[in-house]
């Protein structure tokens, strides 16, 4: 069996920085407020002028992690691809990236997993790669949030927290033992499937029936999170997500070099890193600038945080999230 290994990374965030401040100007709220209990100072939003998509950005964030593994297009094999803001309610977004790309006619595989769709992704390429069945695969992590959040009063505990960027990894087939993915722990409870949602427009739920309604207080098509019970959630199944990765491999808190959380909450990382006594170069958060961009959050702060040298060979990286599903889950790295 073979293993997979990194060997490319990148991340694009759209140029429109959005701050606290700025939001005053759609609904009542304050810098305060958002900073204390999110940690959040900006994020980035897309300008509808700027072209950039779910989709487009995927794809500008592979083309540099394409490059940085030292590969073509033409050497990628499959492309995982985790949004839950696709640029189209169908088709799903890997085979656009496939298109923009210019890729051959690989296949392409969409994961729905919100905030723990990247290391869903992950996982899924990494056993594609350990089987050889792929020598190369493409993950991507892509959102747009902007575009269908709720910018009022109304809807200002959520459509404060979410921002839009993207970042991909290249996968690649590894022969050296104990290096790259040691293994992958995905999780979910769908009993709580409603307490972070977006409901309509679905199957459920077709459009033209929201339009007949027309109903102004009618918040389906706009997300909805139950923040508290997300929180409380989020904060034990984060935790066990770590123990289970660790004890997998024999591994203990201390040997963790670099902690990547799913930038939820900086108050959930927080609390992650003191509850696993981690020091503060051991646990990389970017969410103060980005906000949370969900199945781009993980991709992005590893990128960031490998591209800042906090990453070095040998290093054990350890990748968590939770989020809507609920879902959760970690990837253990020998880096
Ligand atoms: N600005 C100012 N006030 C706001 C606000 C905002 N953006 N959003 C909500 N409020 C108000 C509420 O209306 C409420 O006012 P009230 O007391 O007069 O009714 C008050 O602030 C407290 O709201 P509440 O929702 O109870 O706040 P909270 O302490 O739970 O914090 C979250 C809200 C969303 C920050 C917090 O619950 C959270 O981070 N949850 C987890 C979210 C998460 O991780 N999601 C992603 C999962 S992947």
């Amino acid at each position: 069996m073979y293993n997979s290994k990194i060997t490319g990374l990148g991340y694009y965030v759209p140029d429109n920085v959005v701050k606290n401040d700025d939001l005053k100007e759609f609904m009542e709220t304050s810098d305060e407020w958002i900073q204390e209990r999110t940690g959040i100072k900006e994020r980035r939003w897309i300008d509808p002028k700027s072209g950039d998509t779910t989709a487009v950005m995927g794809a500008k964030a592979s083309r540099i992690a394409i490059e940085r593994a030292g590969l073509t297009k033409d050497d990628i094999d499959f492309i995982v691809f985790a949004t839950l803001s696709p640029d189209m309610y169908f088709p799903g977004g890997g085979v656009q990236i496939q298109e923009m790309l210019e890729m051959p006619t690989i296949g392409a595989l969409d994961v729905r997993n919100q905030c723990s769709g990247f290391i869903y992704a992950m996982s899924v390429a990494d056993q594609f790669i350990k089987t050889g069945m792929y020598k190369n695969i493409l993950v991507i992590g892509a959102e747009n949030h902007s575009g269908g959040l709720e910018k009022s009063t109304r809807g200002r505990n959520v459509s404060v927290i979410f921002g839009d960027g993207a970042g991909a990894a290249v996968l690649s087939r590894s022969e050296e033992a104990g290096k790259g993915i040691l293994s992958s722990h995905l999780h979910s409870e769908g009993k709580h499937a409603k307490e972070l949602a977006l409901i309509g427009p679905s199957t459920k739920r077709w459009v033209p029936e929201i339009i007949e309604a027309n109903d102004p207080d009618d918040v389906s098509y706009y997300p909805y999170m139950n923040g508290q019970f997300v929180f409380k959630h989020a904060i034990g199944r984060f935790s066990e997500a770590i123990v289970e990765g660790l004890e997998a491999n024999k591994l203990q808190k201390e040997d963790i070099d670099m902690l990547i959380p799913h930038q939820a909450n900086l108050r959930i990382a927080q609390f992650i890193q003191k509850k696993f006594q981690l020091s503060d170069d051991k646990v990389y958060n970017n969410i103060m600038k980005y906000g949370n961009t969900t199945a781009a959050s993980v991709i992005i702060a590893l990128t960031e945080a490998w591209e800042k040298g906090k990453i070095k060979d040998n290093d054990l990286v350890v990748l968590a999230a939770f989020g809507s599903g609920f879902t959760w889950g970690s990837v253990i790295i020998r880096w």
